[in-house]
């Protein structure tokens, strides 16, 4: 088990040592990022770290004009609406453009006896926010290109592809003992489309790390329509967010998959009793079968109290045993 988001504003050693600025220069600052990473561990005793990063930085570090501002998310100064916008998207060179996240990889793999975790965005979750260029709910303008411009849309999701690729090709070499692909954004598309515009570039780029022999996790929000897509994708484990059972996400994959998930992080500020039952109820929901990752269906938000995730993890662990 492990928390999406188990680093980060919940935790009050996080905000004692984040300081200000953007999260990318925190990420860029390898003994910090490495600290971060680490806070989860010693708190919880979680099975798994999750390298602290950003599903943009590949993006932001080959110069696209990419910030994360807080409270906000990712914004674009000027978004991707044109073929000329793809020469911004040139390739990433891991070692000469994010040697501060390869460094923060080997500073963890010296002192975790638990495995990491490395990730990448998957393109199309990427694309909504270079096309969009903010967080957005409806995805008109992403929508628009991937169907008024498909050549477009299909170059944009190759550079990202192979964006995702090569940086995760990088985390892997460095020691990252699997890795999770987010497309959380993808719940907002039809089975229809998902198949044809977006499930071909995550299908690649989950293939290549399927080279690596690392097991591989495919992770969106709202995806209960898309689960079966999502595993033929070709994941080993598939996120299932807090939308649907595990025994009904169950009957929508392949029973080789293992599954992830799914406390609701809204939960977390429960009293205990009832945060409790939540928790029984996935794991029963699961119904003992070997192949599930304990996690919430979605990141752990910043007013969730550390204590609570500290006992789930406890009842968590205790169930197993
Ligand atoms: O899970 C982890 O603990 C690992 C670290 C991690 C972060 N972002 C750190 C972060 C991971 C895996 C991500 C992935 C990510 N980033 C996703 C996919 C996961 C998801 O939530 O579905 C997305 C969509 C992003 C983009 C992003 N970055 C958003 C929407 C935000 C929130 C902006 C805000 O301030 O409200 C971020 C910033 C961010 N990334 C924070 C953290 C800990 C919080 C900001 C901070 O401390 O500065």
């Amino acid at each position: 088990m492990w928390f999406m988001r188990q680093a980060g504003r919940s935790l009050p050693e996080y905000r004692a040592i984040r300081g200000e600025g953007s999260i990318n220069d925190a990420i860029a600052n390898p003994d910090l990022a490495t600290e971060i990473t680490l806070q989860p561990i010693r708190r919880y005793g979680v099975d798994a770290a999750i390298l602290y990063s950003d599903i943009v930085t590949p993006v932001h570090a080959i110069g696209f004009g990419m910030d994360v501002v807080p409270g906000v998310g990712p914004v674009v100064e000027k978004p991707f609406a044109s073929s000329d916008d793809l020469s911004r998207l040139r390739p990433l060179d891991p070692e000469a453009d994010t040697p501060y996240v390869l460094e923060t990889i080997d500073n963890l793999v010296a002192e975790l006896d638990i495995p990491l975790i490395g990730f990448a965005g998957a393109p199309f979750t990427v694309a909504s926010y270079l096309i969009e260029g903010r967080p957005s709910r409806t995805y008109h303008n992403t929508k628009t290109m991937m169907k008024a411009r498909p050549e477009l849309w299909f170059s944009l999701m190759d550079r990202l592809a192979d964006l995702a690729i090569v940086s995760l090709q990088s985390q892997v070499a460095h020691g990252a003992e699997a890795i999770q692909l987010f497309d959380s954004w993808a719940g907002s598309l039809s089975a229809a489309d998902y198949e044809k515009y977006v499930l071909p570039s995550s299908a690649r780029v989950l293939e290549e790390i399927g080279k690596t022999g690392v097991p591989r996790i495919h992770f969106g929000v709202g995806t209960g329509e898309l689960l079966g897509l999502m595993a033929q994708a070709g994941a080993d484990v598939v996120g299932v967010d807090f939308r649907l059972s595990l025994a009904e996400a169950r009957t929508r994959v392949p029973a080789d998959k293992a599954l992830q998930g799914n406390l609701d992080p809204a939960i977390l500020g429960a009293p205990w009793e009832v945060v409790e039952r939540e928790v029984d109820a996935v794991l029963e929901s699961n119904g003992g079968h070997p192949g599930h990752i304990f996690n919430l269906g979605h990141g752990v938000t910043p007013d969730s109290p550390p204590e609570t995730l500290e006992k789930v993890v406890e009842r968590v662990h205790a169930y197993r045993a």
